[in-house]
C-alpha cells in the first residue's frame, strides 16, 4: 500500500481516509472487508498510533481481524461489543437508494450481521461502484455445504419468477475447490445482469433452505462516500 498508487487505489484511499474521520474516541466500530476497507483499517491504525484515537473494532472477516490487530486497533467480537455505533465497509455496487451488492470478497454474511447491529453504516467506494441498476456485479449467496446442488437448483427455479436480466448461477471456486467462507460455507454467484426488485429477490432467496444470506443490503446504508483519484469526495 505504498509507492505509486493506481487511480483506483488512490480513489479508494481517499474515500477511506474521509470515512476514518467519522470514528471518535470510545466508539465501537464495525470494520468491513475488501480492498477499500483495508485502506480504512490502515488509516484508523495510523490515527490510533499517531493521534491516540481510542476505539474498539469489530472485524467482519479473519482477514480484517488480522490487519486490524497488525496496525494496533483493539479488536473485540460483536458479542463483546453488544451493539455498534458505526460500521464502515466497502461495496461492489450501490444505487441511488443506497441499496448495495456486497460479498465480492465472500464476507457478506458477517458484514450484514455487523451492519445490522450498528446505529449507522457508511460505505466507502470508488466511482466505478455507482450504478443506475444493480445486477451487473454477480449477486453472492452464501449457502451451507450440505445439499449444495439441490440448493443451487432451488435458487435457479426461484429466479424463473423474478424480474431479472439473467439467470445463470455459478459456484464460486478457489482454484480446484469450492471457495469456503469464514463460516465454513460456500458461495453461489447469481449472474442477474439487472435486478428489478431487490427486496423481492432478497426475501425469496433467504426463504430457500440451505441459503444462509444473500449479498443485497437494503435499508442498511446511511451514507456512501465516493473517493476520486484527484482527492475529491462525493457524498451520497
Ligand atoms: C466483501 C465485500 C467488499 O466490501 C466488496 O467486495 C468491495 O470490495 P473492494 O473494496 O475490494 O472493491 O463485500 O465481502
Amino acid at each position: 500500500m505504498t509507492g505509486e498508487l493506481s487511480p483506483a487505489d488512490k480513489a479508494k484511499s481517499v474515500a477511506a481516509n474521509r470515512a476514518a474521520g467519522y470514528v471518535e474516541d470510545g466508539m465501537r466500530v464495525g470494520l468491513g472487508t475488501g480492498s477499500t476497507a483495508a485502506w480504512l483499517v490502515k488509516r484508523l491504525g495510523e490515527r490510533v498510533r499517531a493521534d491516540g484515537l481510542r476505539f474498539r473494532g469489530v472485524p467482519t472477516s479473519t482477514r480484517t481481524a488480522a490487519q486490524a490487530r497488525d496496525v494496533g486497533i483493539e479488536v473485540i467480537t460483536l458479542d463483546e461489543a453488544g451493539w455498534l455505533d458505526l460500521t464502515i465497509d466497502g461495496a461492489d455496487e450501490f444505487d441511488s437508494d443506497l441499496t448495495l451488492i456486497k460479498g465480492g470478497g465472500g464476507a457478506h454474511l458477517q458484514e450484514k450481521i455487523v451492519a445490522r447491529a450498528s446505529d449507522r453504516m457508511i460505505v466507502i467506494a470508488d466511482a466505478a461502484k455507482e450504478v443506475e441498476t444493480l445486477g451487473a456485479f454477480p449477486l453472492p449467496v452464501e449457502v451451507i455445504p450440505f445439499g449444495l446442488k439441490s440448493t443451487q437448483k432451488l435458487i435457479e427455479e426461484a429466479l424463473v419468477a423474478m424480474d431479472v436480466g439473467g439467470r445463470t448461477t455459478a459456484l464460486r471456486m478457489n482454484g480446484d475447490a469450492p471457495f469456503v467462507t469464514d463460516e465454513g460455507n460456500h458461495i453461489i454467484d447469481l449472474h442477474l445482469q439487472r435486478i428489478g426488485d431487490a427486496r423481492q429477490i432478497s426475501t425469496v432467496l433467504n426463504q430457500i433452505p440451505g441459503v444462509v444470506e444473500n449479498g443485497l443490503f437494503i435499508d442498511m446504508c446511511d451514507l456512501v462516500i465516493v473517493g476520486h483519484a484527484d482527492s475529491r469526495v462525493d457524498l451520497h
